[in-house]
């Protein structure tokens, strides 16, 4: 028995050291060839003389021995196509020789391979890994990082994200992030007793720049390549499935929780890993609250509307989507004047979008039809009372992260969402017909040449569409579920 255990035992050990990385992941991630020319556009656009430093994201801990799910870095996987923690990432604008005469411009430190390791918490690829699948020619592990002897001082700019202190030290690893961060402080002279050099007023008057990655990485994400594009496109329909999904489900009593999970249940159907952030789904009043992720509420009354505000990330890119529906499947009167409002405020901000137009002015083109609207329906007095019920501007990019890097004059291939709202909370000072009425409709868009793209159109929008799609039979009408309270 013990020795069937122990050649067991070696069996997994041979079979994690020799597959660096699982079959079972996707193919079509974004490949090496394009991770390299990205890498290639950035150093293109940094000042002479610089080099670039990235680190991945921290692995933040939930309680005890449990992590929360492990999410890169979006810059890291950017740059590298590398998903796994504890790795520091160096771009130079120039040509560097190392001590046996090799010339190279980029260098990445990983983590190192452990077979007892990935018997917990799965493969890791390794240096070896990092070299073959993502085309890396100098992968080290990251124990190297320490002894990596570039003399920083002869940089005219060391760019990196100022740190911000609260990554944990994990102190039975020398590798870990905490620790390459650490190593790579001394390496630059980081000031020993400034914690942030983002707080500090001016930067100091070494070659330490905190400031200017985030311009130069804005100004490459947001802008997207076609295969970036593909992948938005391919998030934002399986978003827009959740949606028509839930059109069709919904009935009164329902909870906040269980529409939720259909939209969930749609993007992980459609393998999507992850959500791009939490997911908003509020009934009535709750719709008020703009980053409502509660999702408490036990039953939904039969004649307010839910706003749902949801988005899959696909392979790291992730939707932006909201759709705001009468539970019952037919707004009501005060319902539909005030969907209608939002909906002319977005068509007018679409009409709006086109290149070299300020991200701001679709804002402000919301804002004007909104106003006009609120006072022609009486709710204020006039177009220039300052009010609530429109308190966010209406447009973001969206990619990698959900309010994604990227310049605010609008260029082809910028995708971005536009998003009005009015949202009349319970208690305010206007006719309680109005009240706890919320309305975002969020669509996601792609800029180009001479106007954008609606993206997320296949998400109903007009109160027409929307009554239509509630009507068709859904399967999760005949889900039910034994009922598992006890009986009293
Ligand atoms: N879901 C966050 C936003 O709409 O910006
Ligand atoms: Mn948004
Ligand atoms: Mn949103």
């Amino acid at each position: 028995m013990k020795h069937k255990v122990v050649a067991i035992f070696i069996l997994i050990l041979t079979f994690y050291s020799t597959f660096g990385q699982s079959p079972d992941l996707p193919s079509d991630f974004l490949n090496k060839e394009w991770h390299k020319e990205r890498r290639q556009k950035l150093r293109e656009s940094m000042p002479a003389n610089s080099v670039a430093v990235f680190f991945a994201n921290a692995v933040r801990n939930r309680s005890n021995d449990v992590d929360y799910v492990y999410h890169q870095d979006p810059d890291f996987l950017y740059l590298t196509g590398y998903r796994e923690p504890e790795a520091v990432l160096l771009i130079f604008k120039d040509n560097q020789t190392a001590a046996n005469g090799t010339s190279y411009n980029e260098i990445i430190f990983v983590q190192e391979r452990n077979a007892m390791r990935e018997m917990w918490t799965g493969r890791r690829i390794g240096a070896e890994g990092t070299k073959s699948i993502l085309g890396f020619e100098q992968a080290f592990n990251g124990s190297l990082f320490k002894k990596y002897n570039v003399d920083f001082s002869k940089f005219a700019e060391i760019l990196f994200y100022d740190f911000q202190n609260d990554v944990r030290d994990n102190p039975r690893d020398s590798a870990d992030l905490y620790s390459l961060i650490e190593q790579f402080k001394v390496k630059i002279n980081y000031p020993k007793k400034d914690n942030s050099l983002i707080a500090a007023k001016e930067q100091p008057k070494n070659n330490l720049n905190t400031r200017g990655l985030y311009p130069l990485m804005a100004n490459l994400r947001g802008v997207k390549t076609k295969e970036e594009i593909e992948l938005i496109r391919k998030a934002v329909m399986i978003s827009c499935v959740g949606q028509v999904e839930v059109m069709k489900a919904i009935e009164p009593g329902m909870s906040e929780r269980e529409i939720q999970g259909i939209h969930e249940f749609v993007f992980k159907k459609y393998q999507a890993e992850d959500l791009g952030y939490p997911s908003i789904v509020g009934g009535g009043h709750n719709g008020c609250i703009l980053h409502y992720t509660d999702n408490y509420k036990p039953a939904l009354d039969n004649k307010e509307l839910i706003l749902m505000d949801l988005g899959a990330e696909f392979h790291g890119y992730t939707a932006d989507i909201t759709r705001t529906i009468p539970v019952n499947g037919k707004f009501s009167p005060e319902q539909k004047l005030i969907y209608e409002l939002v909906l002319s405020a977005q068509e007018a901000s679409m009409k709006a979008c086109k290149p070299g137009v300020e991200m701001s002015h679709l804002t402000t083109v919301s804002r004007e039809v909104v106003n006009k609207g609120l006072v022609a329906l009486g709710i204020i007095q006039s177009e220039t009372e300052k009010h609530l019920y429109f308190p966010h501007g209406v447009s973001h990019h969206i990619g990698l992260d959900v309010h994604d890097k990227g310049n605010r004059v609008l260029e082809p291939n910028m995708a971005i969402t536009i998003e009005p709202g009015v949202y009349i909370p319970n208690n305010s000072a206007t006719d309680p017909k109005w009240w706890g009425i919320a309305v975002r409709i969020e669509d996601d868009y792609l800029v180009n040449k001479d106007g954008c793209e609606l993206l997320s159109g296949y998400a109903p929008r007009t109160v027409a569409d929307i009554e239509a799609m509630m009507k068709q039979p859904s399967p999760l009408q005949k889900f039910k579920l034994p009922d598992i309270n006890p009986k009293k």
